[in-house]
């Protein structure tokens, strides 16, 4: 797609450190389970953790598709940090620039586009994924200040958290009425970390379970209106898939990088693995599904910086982009034979990592659901 010069700047400045900074260390971020705080600095140092944050409140002043550009990058290289970085902005940050106040804004915004504190987003419960306005995290009205109460499940950056968006009902509903939105922060008395979780991949992202133990947070914690705060999630998620639906492009985008070079070097038969009309018709169907998610994808972002509607947008962005990702991953591997199934080679962790982008900030079905409610709302 044909990008102005400002975003190819942008990617161009990401690309180079992306490749500098970020891609020596993946396969170790995946081997050891963590990101290190050394690259976790430099992301805060070259402004990608404020990226959208306004200048006035400490961040980079940059808009959503440079965002995209940002995740897409970092991702092609490390889905760790692709994610750990989309996590902090689209869901810790957004809803506080979003839905905040101004006293909200200037508490929170600097010291979370420096990276000091970074942000997570506690919607999940253990009874409560794609269902979420299920949800049963209680938030108890004591006068003076609210008392938190439940269990969050998943939690991406639960580890590294400052601040945590916490949905917790404030009416006792069985669907998403009750449901309130709030600032916590994480030294408060009664916050924990339950466990943290083993996964197939993004290993090097945190996933938490996390305990609010009687959490006292002072009624300012409030983020937008009372019982609004399914609002706030529903919101929040339609930037943030942009997000996945970036990650998940970067991915796809690395393994097939690989898979080119790598088919245009092994020979077999007496001739590159690249001369052969079949791997040929492969490496153009992913080429082809690239193409495409990047496309949606920059179409969502573009609708969400000119301020029109983008639910659906997002929605197909992530969905075709994750599955796509999946679909290539398993593809890089294929063409790069017994190799690619090894762990010293990099399609391997694409691969693994590529699953998730089908799962989190909604599964496929879930998107699913979002386009088709959105289309049948608009034909009579
Ligand atoms: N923006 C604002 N408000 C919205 C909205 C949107 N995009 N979509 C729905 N709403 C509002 C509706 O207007 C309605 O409010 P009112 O009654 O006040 O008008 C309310 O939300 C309920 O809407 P629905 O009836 O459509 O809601 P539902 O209960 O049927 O749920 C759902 C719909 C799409 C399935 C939703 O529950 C959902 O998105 N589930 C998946 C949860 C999810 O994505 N979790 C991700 C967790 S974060 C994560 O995973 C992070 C990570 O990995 C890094
Ligand atoms: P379920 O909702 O139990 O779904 C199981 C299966 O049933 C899925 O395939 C689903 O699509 C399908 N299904 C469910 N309902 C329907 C339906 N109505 N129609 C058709 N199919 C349906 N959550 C957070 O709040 N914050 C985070 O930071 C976060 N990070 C995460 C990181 C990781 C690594 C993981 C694994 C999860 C994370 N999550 C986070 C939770 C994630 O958003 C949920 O896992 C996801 O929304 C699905 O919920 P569930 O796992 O409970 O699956």
């Amino acid at each position: 797609m044909l990008l102005d010069e400002q975003y190819k700047e942008i990617r161009d400045m990401v690309k180079k450190f992306s490749d500098t900074e970020i891609l020596p260390f993946a396969q170790q971020v995946d081997h050891e389970g963590h990101l290190p705080q050394s690259q976790i600095q430099k992301l805060a140092d070259n402004g990608f953790l404020g990226s959208y944050v306004p200048e006035e409140y400490g961040g980079a002043g940059m808009d959503y598709m440079s965002y995209s550009l940002i995740v897409e990058e970092i991702s092609r290289n490390c889905a760790s940090t692709g994610v750990f970085v989309s996590a902090h902005t689209s869901l810790g940050i957004w809803p506080i620039l979003n839905f905040g106040t101004e006293a909200q804004k200037k508490k929170y915004l600097p010291k979370m586009a420096s990276g000091e504190w970074i942000g997570c987003f506690c919607l999940s419960e253990p009874n409560a994924g794609s269902d979420a306005g299920s949800l049963t995290t209680f938030a108890e009205d004591k006068g003076d200040h609210w008392e938190i109460n439940g269990v969050k499940n998943w939690i991406t950056n639960g580890k590294e958290a400052g601040v945590c968006i916490v949905f917790a009902k404030t009416k006792k509903t069985p669907d998403y009425k009750g449901i309130s939105c709030f600032i916590v922060e994480t030294t408060t008395p009664g916050f924990s970390i339950i466990k943290e979780e083993d996964k197939l991949g993004i290993r090097g992202s945190s996933t938490c379970q996390l305990a609010f133990d009687k959490v006292k947070v002072p009624k300012d914690a409030l983020l937008g209106d009372l019982e609004k705060g399914f609002r706030v999630a529903m919101a929040t998620l339609d930037g943030g898939r942009i997000g996945i639906a970036s990650q998940a492009l970067g991915i796809a985008q690395g393994a097939f990088d690989y898979a080119i070079r790598y088919t245009k070097q092994r020979v077999q038969f007496g001739a590159p693995l690249s001369d052969l009309q079949g791997i040929q018709f492969m490496l153009a169907d992913m080429s082809t599904k690239i193409g495409a998610s990047r496309l949606l994808i920059y179409h969502a972002s573009a609708l969400k910086d000119a301020g029109q509607p983008y639910s659906k947008e997002s929605a197909q962005a992530k969905l075709f982009a994750s599955e796509s990702a999946m679909w290539i991953t398993t593809k890089a591997i294929q063409l790069c034979g017994g190799n690619g199934y090894t762990r010293e080679y990099p399609v391997e962790r694409m691969f693994r990592d590529a699953k998730i982008t089908e799962i989190y900030e909604g599964t496929s079905e879930v998107q699913r659901m979002v386009i088709a409610s959105s289309e049948l709302k608009a034909v009579h």
